[in-house]
């Protein structure tokens, strides 16, 4: 068995080269090699062309949630999540909220942040005024790197100067408001930020380091609000559950990142459903829950004058319909088919309208009756399924290891012993 790691040019052979190495260094059978390569409707060339050393994909369940109404349309919400309950939740929550006309949403123009890092200024201050006074240049400048994106009406609109503190003393950062329009636009905004480098090199007399886009995307939000019946929600005491969570969410951090990763579930869903960046997203929505130097929970939920509740959400949403892999994957170009999505800011609000259901669908659930109860069935079937169930015979051990309360694989097994001999 081949033990070293170490291979010089790896990204040079194909794909099943490169698994023929993976086999032997991990003793893979054929059956483990034959999984890797069923990639399904991603074409393994495909893959192959989207990141580097590809040996095969990796397929994760994508479901629809429905009953979205937003902005007065019908939506179907493709997600893809390995996680059981979220699109029933989401979908659940949807439902609630139609009540009273569902999600309505807005959100900023599509602006990214692009920041160019200087460092060894003299006079940070005067710099500062020298770069600002030269931004018609800068942005003319970061203009020329994108023709088609200015055509279209984004490119370079505005940019910003700040000085900090930094370990080693001032530093200034200038910072590109970037309209990328449709587009995520990280390439655009980071080669707009390396090509106006050697302009404020020379203007500032500085050295400039970090040229790349900021995932904090401030200039780049979207909204959605929505008002539940209260009747919808489970009465006005659960009403009151929901603005207990919230306050207990926007008091505490260590409830506030549960609360968050909430919201996120529904979000993330839908952006690995398009191929998005969830990174990005993530990022942003945690930097964003934390400037105010507290970390906070990304929605709101509060009681109306007639006992309903009344929730929000802002959040950056740096996510694009063009460039990138959305119009690579061949799963991602369905995806958007299904929402039927015009531009980048409607999906970005249609994703916040989707946060903002998840964080209802568990706030509901945790201050009504418990998470456990929903969750068990699915996580009785997910622990049935490992444990070797198939057919009739996983439906039949969920029921049984819910009335046991014992959900456990150990028990699985037996069970399926247990069950497999009473069947002959
Ligand atoms: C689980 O993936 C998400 C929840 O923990 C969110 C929350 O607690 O609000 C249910």
């Amino acid at each position: 068995m081949n033990r070293t790691s170490e291979f010089s040019g790896f990204y040079k052979l194909t794909p099943k080269e490169r698994v023929q190495f993976v086999r032997e260094f991990a003793g893979l059978t054929n059956e483990e090699v034959r999984i890797l390569q069923s990639t399904g409707s991603l074409r393994l060339e495909l893959a192959d062309q989207m990141i580097e050393n590809v040996i095969g994909a990796f397929p994760v369940p994508l479901g629809i949630a429905v009953n979205f109404l937003i902005n007065g349309r019908d939506y179907l919400i493709p997600m893809a999540i390995e996680e059981p309950s979220v699109v029933a939740a989401a979908s659940y929550a949807a439902k609630m909220a139609r009540t009273k006309g569902g999600f309505f949403t807005s959100s900023t123009d599509p602006i990214m942040i692009g920041q160019i890092q200087t460092v060894d200024v003299n006079d940070p201050y005067g710099a500062k005024m020298a770069i600002l006074g030269a931004k018609h240049e800068i942005l003319k400048k970061a203009n020329e790197q994108d023709p088609l994106l200015v055509s279209v009406g984004g490119g370079a609109k505005d940019l910003d100067v700040k000085v900090i503190d930094a370990n080693t003393g001032p530093m200034v950062i200038t910072e590109l408001h970037v309209d990328c329009r449709d587009a995520m636009g990280a390439n655009a905004v980071n080669t707009m930020a390396e090509a106006v480098a050697p302009l404020v090199e020379k203007i500032t007399k500085g050295r400039v380091y970090l040229r790349i886009i900021s995932n904090l995307a401030t200039k780049r939000l979207a909204r959605a609000w929505t008002v539940v019946a209260k009747e919808a929600v489970g009465g006005e005491a659960v009403v009151d559950g929901i603005v207990e969570a919230y306050n207990f969410a926007a008091a505490d951090p260590y409830r506030a990142a549960t609360h968050n990763k909430g919201a996120l579930n529904g979000i993330v869903g839908v952006v690995i459903a398009t191929c998005n960046d969830h990174r990005a997203i993530e990022a942003g929505a945690h930097a964003y829950a934390a400037r105010t130097g507290h970390y906070k929970p990304l929605t709101v939920w509060e009681k109306n004058k007639a006992g309903d509740l009344v929730g929000s959400i802002e959040l950056p949403m740096a996510i694009g319909i063009i460039g990138g892999a959305t119009k690579v994957h061949p799963v991602a170009k369905v995806a958007l088919k299904i929402l039927g999505v015009k531009t980048a800011n409607e999906l970005g609000e249609v994703m916040a309208a989707v946060g903002l259901a998840q964080n209802l669908g568990a706030l509901r659930a945790l201050a009504h009756e418990g998470l456990q109860r929903g969750h068990m069935s699915l996580h009785a079937r997910n622990v049935a399924i490992s444990a070797g169930a198939t057919g009739d015979l996983v439906d039949l051990i969920v029921k049984r290891m819910i009335e046991e309360r014992k959900i456990r694989l150990d028990r699985a097994k037996e069970l399926i012993e247990e069950l497999k001999k009473e069947k002959t």
